[in-house]
């Protein structure tokens, strides 16, 4: 039980796999321990059934997707699983910004936490819809009297406080049924995640989060965008694009099967078509009776491209819409599985005319080489970022405990999240 206790878990219940990720919670300085003392001590990895685009559209081959990449991380760690924090996302996530502002009553007097507390309530006071919920409020900057760009505006003094905050808000019914289904697998939801918060956690150097960067999720089912600048989250969106389309035009276009379409665009696939080989020519099987066909390289990239395209071409338009095309100094961080096409990395950059890098996790030290070095991969950035997210709450509650004031915990848990 104890053990139990010590683990910091995360489930990306995601279009094409269900990812469990454990990690124990280590004190001291022993060897192969990170910083912030988490080492990965468990990982399962189980096809996804029953999801569409981040929704359940089966409850009962979602849970036993879960319950299989569950199993499968608790039979590596050795432990049991109770708690988990969840990836939430696809598009019936919708986000704003959102501004609120408090008078500070007496004059000359320090800002206090509920003051803070305060402050933040008056910026969530926005009217939602009743089948919407809100799941994250992100505090950009804090701005006391004229004074703007504040962290933690605590123990300053001033007549007026104000707060930006970005709000991510989900359909209640989407969120909901994504909880129960990691109910029903027995497991409890310690919290719920939007994924590219989660990934901005285990893939974005505070630098790039302050200089102003793009955080850029390409799975397989939908797009993950964030964009950070000044330290704090300042737009997300879900688009509903994502790498199973690429698999999708080549079965269509090659005419051969899913599973073949899916081998040709990991092997051979190029999303840009100057960068294909030309005399690269290799064996399509056929759908049915069919014999297999030579394809040039060169065939199929022709068909990648266009797709490649549409994703940047999306991407590039929320950066426009969010009015932070010159804003994102550090450019753009590609993660997901999708991000792994060839060629992919060069035509962002070209379309976007801003530096575009791979992001894999950090957080994890050397243990998370030696362990489990599959983890690196772009594709499990969420599933890390959970962990790297629970770690920060786990620490936060650790203060609440501490804390005799409600209002401090509150307080702490914004205070982290900037
Ligand atoms: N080497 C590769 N080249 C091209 N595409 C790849 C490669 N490896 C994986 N992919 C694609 O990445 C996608 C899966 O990515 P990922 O695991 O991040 O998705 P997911 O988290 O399950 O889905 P989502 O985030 O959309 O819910 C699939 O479409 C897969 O075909
Ligand atoms: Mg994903």
């Amino acid at each position: 039980m104890g053990r139990r206790e010590k683990n910091i878990v995360g489930l990306d219940i995601g279009s094409t796999k269900v990812c469990t990720l454990i990690a124990a919670v280590r004190g001291g300085t022993q060897r192969n321990q990170l910083e912030n003392g988490l080492e990965p001590v468990g990982l399962g990895v189980a096809e996804s059934k029953g999801l569409k685009r981040g929704a359940i559209v089966n409850l009962e081959a979602a849970v036993e997707s879960i319950k299989k990449s569950v199993h499968e991380a608790e039979t590596m760690a050795g432990c049991e699983v109770e708690t988990v924090y969840v990836g939430l996302s696809g598009p019936h996530v919708r986000s704003f910004n959102s501004r609120g502002v408090t008078p500070i009553p007496t004059r000359s007097r320090e800002i206090d936490s509920e003051d803070v507390r305060r402050v933040i309530e008056t910026a969530r006071a926005v009217a939602l819809a009743p089948d919407r919920e809100i799941i994250h409020i992100l505090p950009q900057e804090f701005i006391v009297d004229d004074q703007d760009g504040i962290g933690d505006p605590l123990g300053m003094f001033g007549t007026r406080l104000e707060v930006n905050v970005h709000i991510v808000t989900s359909s209640t019914t989407a969120a909901q049924n994504i909880i129960t289904a990691v109910n029903r697998s027995g497991l409890l939801v310690g919290d719920t995640v939007l994924e590219p918060i989660a990934a901005g956690e285990a893939i974005l150097t505070e630098d790039e989060k302050e200089l102003g960067s793009v955080l850029v999720d390409i799975g397989g089912g939908k797009t993950n965008l964030a964009i950070y600048h000044h330290g704090g989250v300042r737009h997300t969106v879900v688009v509903p694009l994502g790498g199973e389309l690429f698999t999708n035009d080549i079965a269509v276009g090659l005419r051969t099967s899913i599973p073949e379409a899916e081998w040709l665009k990991r092997e051979q696939g190029c999303a840009v078509s100057s960068m294909a080989d030309n005399d690269k020519v290799f064996e399509v099987a056929g759908v049915g009776s069919r014999h297999p066909r030579a394809v040039a390289q060169s065939v199929l990239s022709d068909i990648l491209q266009p797709r490649a395209e549409e994703i940047v071409h999306l991407v590039r338009n929320e950066i426009r819409a969010a009015g932070y095309e010159r804003q994102a100094g550090a450019g753009v961080v590609l993660t997901g599985g999708g991000a792994m096409l060839r060629g992919f990395v060069e035509l962002a950059e070209d379309i976007l005319d801003m530096p575009v890098r791979i992001g894999t996790s950090t957080g994890f030290g050397e243990s998370l080489l030696e362990k489990t070095p599959q983890l690196m991969g772009p594709e499990f950035a969420t599933v890390t970022g959970l962990v790297l997210y629970g770690e920060r709450r786990r620490k936060t509650h650790d203060f609440h405990e501490n804390s005799n004031s409600g209002f401090k915990k509150f307080v702490s848990k914004f205070r982290s999240l900037l």
